[in-house]
């Protein structure tokens, strides 16, 4: 995406807290807009002592959120609202007061509160005292939200408002557009790019009400291809039977069997750039599947006959060019050597690992921790996180694992 047309129809919330340098707020606010964001500004009890909302209502077009407590209880309502669906939040300038309350999920006013119910994409630029900035607390408060992912713009060096000179003054406002402007790039790392997601289990039938198959729930497969959309790229999505709602803007395929998941991903393959084969595919299936219910009556055993399904992994790997080929490996024992020797096997780019014996984690669970391993063996073991958290975690992998333009 070009980087001038990045920020446009993104719905940014610019915070504002109280510092002197709340008017070069407004500065960051007019470049926003001219970058053809849609801005809605909230500020905190003593930013309104500094500059008058009526200027970033003024220049933003929308209404301007400062109070909590006010009769009108449905404005705060209609705030959440207005936050819980925005791309980014910029909190711009940032004291020391904002971040020590971001950092602790303390909410006793307008800024505050919606900062603690905003989960997305969350960029701060400090402005303060070099001796408040260099401060000890505030520097362990900063730390802590980077380790949750919130990205800041660090202060510049310069004459501060008390005169002195140091590190403190807010990021010169057209720096701060272009950290955001990197973000919104970052995020969209996946533009461009056609990923074919499986997903699911696969139910084998042996009769017209019997099936065979295995506890996946499909949430991590769903949480890949909603990440990976989220980062612009197209996704489809080949699902098994699952009871997950279907990811917005994700083309959806679902299927019933291995037999038909095989013929999609066939048919599809030489049209994606990856192949993240998450599916809990069946590996046998009846030999023949009887067209009345099997009945008990006269029997005192039944005997099955399974044969393998085709591996679709293997299938593709014949036809490989320059797609990225991932596998997912479900393990109750020798976690690493086992899906080595399907990454070997399967030629696959990377195994995504994960040791379905352990408890809360794997098949059905929220969460889930795996071991992902690159062609080149090596192996990098993830915290226990949400699936979705997860999804990023190994699409970060796999986008540097993508041939570069110029080799392919
Ligand atoms: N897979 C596949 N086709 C199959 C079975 C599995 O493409 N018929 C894929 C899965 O989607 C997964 C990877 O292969 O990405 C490994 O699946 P898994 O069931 O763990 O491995 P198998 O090769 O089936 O070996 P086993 O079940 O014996 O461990």
């Amino acid at each position: 995406m070009s980087n001038n047309t990045v920020l446009c129809d993104k719905k940014i919330i610019l915070g504002v807290s109280g510092s002197i340098a709340a008017y070069k707020a407004v500065e960051v606010l007019r470049l926003l807009v001219q970058a053809g964001a849609r801005v809605h500004v909230v500020m905190s009890a003593n930013a309104v002592k500094f500059i008058t909302p009526l200027t970033f209502e003024a220049l933003s077009g929308n209404p301007v959120y400062h109070e909590v407590f006010d009769s009108n209880s449905s404005s705060l309502m209609e705030h959440i609202r207005v936050i819980e669906s925005a791309d980014l939040l910029l909190i711009a300038p940032a004291t020391a007061g904002i971040i020590g309350k971001m950092a602790n999920g303390i909410a006793d006013d307008s800024l505050s509160n919606l900062c603690v119910s905003y989960n997305g994409v969350t960029i701060v630029a400090p402005a303060m005292n070099d001796n408040m900035y260099a401060n000890l607390a505030v520097k362990e408060n900063i730390k802590k939200m980077k380790r949750r992912g919130v990205k800041f713009v660090d202060p510049e060096q310069g004459e501060l408002a008390c005169g002195s000179i140091g590190q403190g003054r807010l990021a010169d406002p057209s720096n701060l557009l272009e950290s955001i402007k990197k973000e919104f790039n970052s995020m969209n790392d996946f533009y461009g790019l056609r990923l074919l997601v499986t997903a699911g289990p696969t139910h084998e039938p042996l009769d017209p009400v019997r099936f065979i198959t295995n506890p996946s729930s499909g949430k991590m497969g769903y949480a890949l291809a909603s990440a990976a959309r989220d980062r612009g790229a197209t996704v489809t999505l080949i699902s098994g039977p699952t009871s997950i709602p279907v990811p917005e803007g994700v083309r959806f395929v679902s299927c019933r069997t291995a037999c038909e998941m095989n013929d999609h991903v066939l048919q599809m393959f030489s049209d994606c750039d990856i192949l993240i084969m998450c599916a809990a595919v069946g590996d046998f299936a009846p030999k023949q599947i009887k067209k009345e219910k099997i009945k008990k009556k006269g029997k005192s055993s039944l005997d099955i006959q399974l044969l393998p399904t085709e591996d679709i992994l293997k299938n593709v790997a014949a036809k490989k060019d320059r797609q990225l080929l991932v596998g997912f490996a479900a393990e109750s024992e020798n976690l690493t050597q086992s899906a080595l020797e399907k990454l070997r096997d399967k030629k696959l780019d990377f195994i995504v690992a994960n040791d379905i014996s352990s408890p809360g984690i794997g098949f059905q669970s929220e969460s889930n921790q795996v071991t992902l391993i690159n062609k080149d063996e090596n192996t990098k073991k993830l915290p226990l996180l949400p699936k979705v958290e997860i999804a990023h975690l190994l699409l970060d992998d796999f986008i540097k694992g993508m041939p570069r333009s110029e080799e392919s």
